[in-house]
């Protein structure tokens, strides 16, 4: 018998930023997905959740002056709140600093090494902090670089555990090749294929040179190597550890499909599959990877200010025009360019015109011609039959792409069948039927087909646009929580009731203009109130000079001042600042390029003299010099 239970997983992110378009699109993938499987009538897990140890984070949090607990606690949340304004319905959400992650850690380190599948030696090659990877030597590129992102590799010899990932090729490859659709899609089988052919090498599951990680029970002064202590996470949700009928149910009798992005798939198909095998473990049903966007034509970058700011996007154009246009606009797993032209065009054409149009023209009709409450059916005629037919179709072909997440191509099936109704207006043209009376029966059944239409429609486009889903029916006079819908009850044709009252017609997407939201990317907010102005002269009596910090000191007797030797190009000047808090390494700013007003009248402060005053900002309370390009001179004038 196929199983009823659907566990579906994202990646869990990395907390050293917040979430962007790339974690936003796996997110909604999977919230589509486990969303479209309980319409199916499965008992579905949605599983997302946050990475929190490694390397990175621990770095990350050093740079924000937090502890790597204080960082994750901050940096978690916002993934939760971002999910929740993306319409994201998981079932739960992991942070792999929780109690029972750790438990299902230490249970499964304990297992592969009782099989004999764990060895001390010593781990001597480099390491790309950025992707958290041992960088063998014949994949290192340029000079010292990731070949996945590019930055700067780090030597590492340390004593390390090893796990024995050779020992599972041959059972890896054949188990990849007896299910042709455990990596998707084909493209990534292939590349996975050929890597392992290359011949495995044993994975170092252990580090030893920093702290933020969980220690392994066998081996003292070991923490366990983060992909190994985050790929856990998908077994800890479902009960590995502690919970074992939950754990029969969604992982070993259950469909498991792991949702990631490119880059990744090494981690998921290689790495994973092995830590399962030698733990004992079934392996996931389906690894499904998707491209990477760009935006604009570009490669995003903080640098260049073109990463896309999912909330933004959402306030711009509603949470259901973003999630549609991510899934419909590329096919799930090629790479695919973000850019405003592409996401207002889809809006106007897919979205105002074929489907609002079809519940505008449909409902306005109905009203006009029939008042609010749905009349009788009369005899099907062959075009609402064949029009029948393709919906029948339209739900075969879906489930099947769904399957194998085409999210595009299930989207594009379904807009077959609004384009279809929408010709079916003109076809059976209502305004001339209502112009004969002995036509009544018939401008019945076509309203009737059309409404019934829109009442299925919205049922088959709510997991991807759940607010247009719920819109639609609400507008038809359906106030049931359209989450709740189950594709089997749309199957069936004439279900109407007759007498039932149709709800209030209005857009529910807006016609948007090209050009203005093209140019609008980055909106001038021309009313903005400028407080405390001052006029030129005023300014210019400042001056302000790029110095050099020659010497950085304390004060002594005090804990909040530094006092610094600095070069504004004509003079050696002492300044004296109270950042002593904020720079308890002070003597790393020697070097250093700042910005400081040299025609402050000098004062003493606590017996040293201050002969300007050096420039810095400050957010939430931490306060930093400003900073100038090593490459910028010194006593250059700030104008
Ligand atoms: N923490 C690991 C995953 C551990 S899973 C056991 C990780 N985290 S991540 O935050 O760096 O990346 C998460 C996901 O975001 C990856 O699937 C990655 O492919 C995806 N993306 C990051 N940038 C992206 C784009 N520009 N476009 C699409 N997805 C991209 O890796």
């Amino acid at each position: 018998m196929e199983s009823k239970n659907f566990y579906i997983t994202t990646p869990i992110y990395y907390v050293n930023g917040d979430p962007h378009v790339g974690s936003a699109y796996t997110t909604i993938a999977a919230d589509v997905m486990a969303r479209y499987k309980r319409t199916m009538g499965y008992d579905v897990y949605f599983l997302t959740g946050t990475d929190e140890h490694g390397q990175k984070v621990e770095e990350t949090a050093k740079a924000k002056g937090m502890t790597p607990q204080e960082w994750t606690d901050l940096m978690a949340p916002r993934f939760v709140e971002m999910w929740k304004a993306l319409n994201i319905k998981n079932d739960d959400f992991i942070r792999t600093t929780e109690e029972r992650h750790k438990k299902a850690v230490k249970k499964i380190l304990q297992t592969v090494y009782e099989k004999g599948d764990i060895y001390k030696g010593e781990y001597e090659g480099k390491y790309c902090v950025s992707c958290e990877t041992f960088v063998p030597e014949n994949q290192i590129v340029g000079e010292d670089q990731c070949p996945d992102c590019g930055k700067k590799l780090r030597m590492v010899k340390e004593e390390s555990y090893f796990f024995r990932m050779s020992k599972y090729q041959d059972a890896l490859l054949k188990h990849i090749d007896e299910h042709p659709d455990f990596i998707l899609p084909r493209s990534r089988r292939n590349e996975v294929i050929s890597f392992i052919k290359q011949g495995l090498q044993d994975l170092s599951i252990s580090r030893n040179t920093f702290e933020w990680g969980i220690p392994i029970e066998f081996a003292p002064g070991h923490i366990t190597y983060v992909w190994f202590d985050a790929l856990t996470n998908y077994l800890t949700a479902v009960g590995y550890e502690n919970n074992p009928e939950e754990f029969q149910k969604r992982w070993e009798n259950g469909e498991v499909v792991h949702l990631l992005g490119k880059d990744i798939v090494r981690f998921h198909a290689i790495i994973w599959p092995c830590m399962l095998l030698s733990a004992g473990v079934k392996l996931p049903d389906k690894i499904v990877a998707h491209g990477w966007w760009t935006s604009e034509g570009e490669k995003m970058s903080k640098s260049k200010g073109n990463v896309v700011a999912p909330l933004e996007e959402v306030k711009k154009y509603g949470v259901d025009a973003f999630r549609y246009y991510l899934l419909r606009e590329v096919s799930f797993g090629n790479d695919g360019d973000y850019s405003t032209k592409a996401i207002v065009t889809r809006i106007n054409s897919d979205l105002a015109n074929d489907l609002g149009n079809l519940l505008n023209r449909t409902l306005g009709m109905y009203k006009k011609y029939f008042g609010e409450e749905i009349v009788k059916t009369g005899e099907y005629e062959a075009i609402d039959l064949e029009a029948q037919k393709l919906f029948d179709e339209i739900l075969v072909q879906v489930e099947d792409m769904m399957s194998r997440l085409e999210f595009s191509r299930a989207l594009e099936t379904i807009w077959k069948f609004i384009s279809r109704m929408n010709k079916y207006i003109d076809e059976t043209t209502p305004w001339l039927l209502i112009k004969d009376e002995s036509k009544k029966e018939r401008l019945a059944t076509v309203m009737n087909m059309l409404v019934e239409s829109l009442y299925k429609v919205a049922v088959l486009v709510a997991p991807y646009m759940p607010e247009a889903g719920q819109k639609i029916w609400n507008q038809l006079g359906y106030n049931d929580d359209i989450e709740k819908a189950l594709v089997e009850n749309i199957k069936p044709w004439n279900i109407l009731e007759v007498g039932h009252k149709l709800g209030n017609a209005s857009p529910i997407f807006p016609r948007l203009e090209v050009e203005k939201e093209v140019k609008e990317k980055n909106p001038v907010n021309k009313d903005l109130k400028i407080e405390n102005p001052i006029n030129i002269d005023e300014f210019s009596k400042v001056e302000i000079k790029v110095v050099e910090i020659l010497e950085a000191d304390k004060v002594e007797g005090s804990d909040k001042l530094l006092k610094f030797k600095v070069n504004d190009g004509k003079n050696i000047r002492q300044i004296v600042s109270g950042i002593a808090k904020y720079y308890p390494e002070y003597k790393e700013l020697v070097g250093k390029k700042v910005l400081a007003v040299v025609n402050l009248e000098p004062v003493v402060l606590r017996g040293e003299l201050s002969q300007g005053m050096l420039l810095s900002s400050e957010e939430k309370k931490r306060i930093k010099l400003v900073e100038v390009d090593s490459s910028v001179k010194v006593g250059s004038k700030i104008k």
